[in-house]
């Protein structure tokens, strides 16, 4: 399948998909990262990997809705099976969303639906959470409020610093993403009637 993956920052994230595709895990090729700020660091991790890379600046653009039409223009141009959010900073318009209804998927460091938004681990601590964890979920309108596909749990310790669990959760982060990745191109999950359907067997 083909994978166009967005990304704002470090990308750790597309540096692990990178690596299961690499390994031969994953039945899917990255046709193209695009990020929203140039010097986000995953676009060195693409150009090592000799992945097209594309910067497409918020800042150019007038409103939300021009600079989406934009980067579902320079998306499409790819013409991903895929559309991966990889740590991809922006509240994304309907328009958006709809065009990519059952094939985006968004990876959130919370276990869903608590702490939808930014600063999880820090909230998740001092609600007094002792479990938290991460979520990989098909996008709709709702931020951060589309069906989870998968979870992944890490235990919350009383002296936890945000950074600490923050740590934990990425370090399941880093292997829950190339799963369901690898299922989605096997045609294992899927988003039908705004429901998840997925056939996890190994
Ligand atoms: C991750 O914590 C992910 O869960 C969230 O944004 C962060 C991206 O990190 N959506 P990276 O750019 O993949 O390193």
């Amino acid at each position: 399948k083909s994978i166009v993956v967005l990304i704002s920052g470090n990308g750790t994230n597309l540096q692990a998909l990178i690596d299961a595709i690499e390994a031969g895990q994953i039945k899917g090729r990255i046709r193209a990262v695009i990020s929203n700020q140039a010097d986000a660091f995953g676009l060195h991790r693409a150009q090592e990997a000799n992945i097209p890379t594309v910067v497409l600046s918020h800042r150019d653009f007038a409103d939300r809705l021009s600079y989406d039409l934009a980067l579902m223009e320079e998306i499409d141009r790819h013409q991903p099976d895929l559309l991966v959010l990889a740590g991809f900073m922006r509240i994304l318009s309907d328009r958006f969303v709809e065009h990519y209804g059952g094939r985006m998927l968004n990876i959130h460091p919370s276990l869903l639906p608590k702490y939808k938004g930014l600063n999880t681990h820090q909230r998740a601590i001092d609600a007094g959470e002792t479990e938290h964890g991460v979520s990989v979920h098909f996008v709709t309108p709702e931020l951060d409020g589309g069906p989870v596909i998968i979870q992944s749990r890490v235990p919350v310790f009383s002296d936890d610093t945000a950074e600490e669990l923050a740590a934990r959760v990425r370090e399941q982060e880093l292997s829950l993403y190339p799963l369901v990745v690898k299922w989605f191109c096997q045609d294992r999950v899927k988003m039908e009637n705004g429901e998840v359907q997925v056939d996890g067997k190994p």
